[in-house]
């Protein structure tokens, strides 16, 4: 995979539908990823291993906010995390919606689908190696990005898979962002959104490094990033922003 981010002239951004589409569905569930598809071929969402090894997409550290169980899902065993409902406290109407595995969703990507995978929270090389090989045998490898704010994660990814392409994640400018990315082979550099103001992204772009800003769900916002060049557009409303860039003049 080469840098499938990087906006072409006159090209919109690409739009990224954040934990799927996470305003209209709960968060990290198959309906906030099957939604999103309707809107986008761009979906991020986030990795953890539960206590017993298994990749699985949530978000917290921790079930309580976004299940009906509770404590850290690390010290959960996946066939204990499998009957937790991770749509309920969204809406009635997701019942029963359980926590999707890694493995899941790739099994059910869309033919034209791609995801941002951020690689959440701290992880020991062998929890990055069965992230890794669920993805490479999945064969969706190529439409896989992984990403984190962990620079200790990506700097063991890089050493395992030198050839692989990685994103940065950040909450704060760094001095030189495209030495940090070259540190890891990222070819994408993703602060959150409101860094990106007065940036320039021309030295990341002569690079071949992209810039998903994280999260915009605002008009003003949008204008903003899209002005600035942003590369793509991480969003919990992957909908609304399809419509407004379609309606722009
Ligand atoms: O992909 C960027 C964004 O997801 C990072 O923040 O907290 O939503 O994972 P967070
Ligand atoms: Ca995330």
């Amino acid at each position: 995979m080469g840098n499938p981010l990087l906006r072409g002239p006159g090209a919109d951004p690409t739009i990224i539908a954040h934990r799927g589409a996470s305003a209209d569905a709960p968060e990290n569930t198959m309906p906030a990823f099957e939604l999103a598809f309707r809107f986008t071929s761009w979906l991020e969402t986030d990795v953890q291993p539960t206590a017993d090894g298994v990749p699985v997409l949530l978000h917290d550290a921790d079930l309580d906010r976004t299940t009906d169980g509770m404590g850290p899902v690390r010290e959960l065993a996946y066939a204990d995390l499998q009957a937790l409902d991770a749509g309920s406290w969204f809406s009635p109407h997701f019942a029963r919606t359980p926590v999707p595995t890694l493995r899941g969703l790739l099994d059910a990507l869309p033919h034209d689908g791609h995801v941002l995978l951020e690689i959440k929270g701290p992880h020991t090389d062998a929890q990055l190696g069965a992230v890794l090989e669920v993805v490479e045998r999945s064969g969706v490898d190529e439409r896989v990005l992984l990403q984190s704010f962990e620079r200790e994660a990506l700097a063991r990814l890089h050493a395992l898979r030198p050839e692989r392409p990685l994103g940065l994640l950040t909450g704060a400018w760094d001095d030189d962002p495209v030495a940090e990315c070259r540190r890891y082979g990222a070819v994408l550099y993703n602060p959150d959104h409101r860094l990106l103001e007065g940036r320039d992204l021309q030295r990341l772009h002569a690079h071949g490094i992209a810039s998903a800003p994280y999260t915009a769900d605002a008009p003003a916002d949008w204008s903003r990033l899209h002005a600035l060049g942003a590369d793509a557009i991480i969003t919990d409303r992957p909908g609304a922003l399809e419509d407004w860039l379609a309606e722009r003049p």
